[in-house]
């Protein structure tokens, strides 16, 4: 995301809760700041002066950890936290980035609702995931805050080439479309921010190779 952001331009700050933790970024030309995306005095006090915030932050880096201490309230309170903090600081523009597991499969249900294909020790932060998109769709359907949530709706690439192209779906799994390398979804994310084309809504996001 940063690598894209530098390629057009665009100034950056990183919000982590432990900026030591990220010498990196900030030899790549980032401001690291902390901060804590389920604070909303926290998000609007480093927000100011952005055109936009993007929501790409996980309790978790991965299910070995476990669940146990996963607060199913999580993205619940960081969907609040980030409409009253951008508002507050008049930031207007929000893009979040999805989970697989909510997109809806043919028949209507929910990818983590298909214990066939979902493994259910994932479920937990499945749902957790879920009820923070739910909370965007029922608080943010309107006010200042205009935001996206960008799903990956297939594999997603590490280290995978940068193409330029993706292809932007709907609520469903896509049908056809490839996997999208980090670098892409990059690519779509900052269209967004530069120039939006989804509004208060949750959309996939594949390759279009
Ligand atoms: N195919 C898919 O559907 C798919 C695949 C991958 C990722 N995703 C989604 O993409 C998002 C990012 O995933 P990722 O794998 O990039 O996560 P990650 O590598 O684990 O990074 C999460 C970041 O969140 C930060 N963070 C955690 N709690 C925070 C808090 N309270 N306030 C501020 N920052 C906090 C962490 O930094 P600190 O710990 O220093 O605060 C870390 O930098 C998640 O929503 C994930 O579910 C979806």
């Amino acid at each position: 995301m940063t690598a894209e952001a530098r390629r057009r331009g665009v100034t950056v700050t990183a919000v982590v809760r432990e900026p030591a933790r990220y010498p990196d970024l900030g030899a790549e030309g980032v401001v690291v700041v902390r901060g804590d995306v389920t604070d909303s005095g926290s998000v609007g006090g480093v927000v100011g002066g952005h055109v936009a915030a993007v929501h790409a932050v996980s309790p978790f880096s991965g299910p070995e950890q476990g669940f146990d201490s996963l607060d199913p309230d999580f993205f619940v309170r960081a969907s609040d936290a980030l409409l009253d903090g951008l508002g507050a600081a008049g930031v207007g523009r929000l893009v979040a980035i999805g989970l697989f597991a909510n997109l809806l499969g043919a028949d209507g249900r929910a990818v983590m609702d298909d214990a066939e294909v979902f493994p259910p020790e994932i479920r937990p932060f499945a749902l957790a995931h879920t009820a923070g998109l739910r909370r965007l769709g029922s608080r943010g359907g309107a006010g200042p805050v205009d935001w996206v949530m960008l799903t990956p709706g297939g594999g997603l690439e590490e280290g995978a080439a940068r193409t330029g192209r993706y292809r932007l779906g709907g609520e469903r799994v896509p049908e056809g479309g490839s996997g999208l390398s980090y670098a892409d979804l990059a690519v779509a994310v900052l269209d967004e921010i530069e120039m939006p084309t989804q509004h208060r809504v949750r959309v996939s996001v594949t390759g279009a190779r």
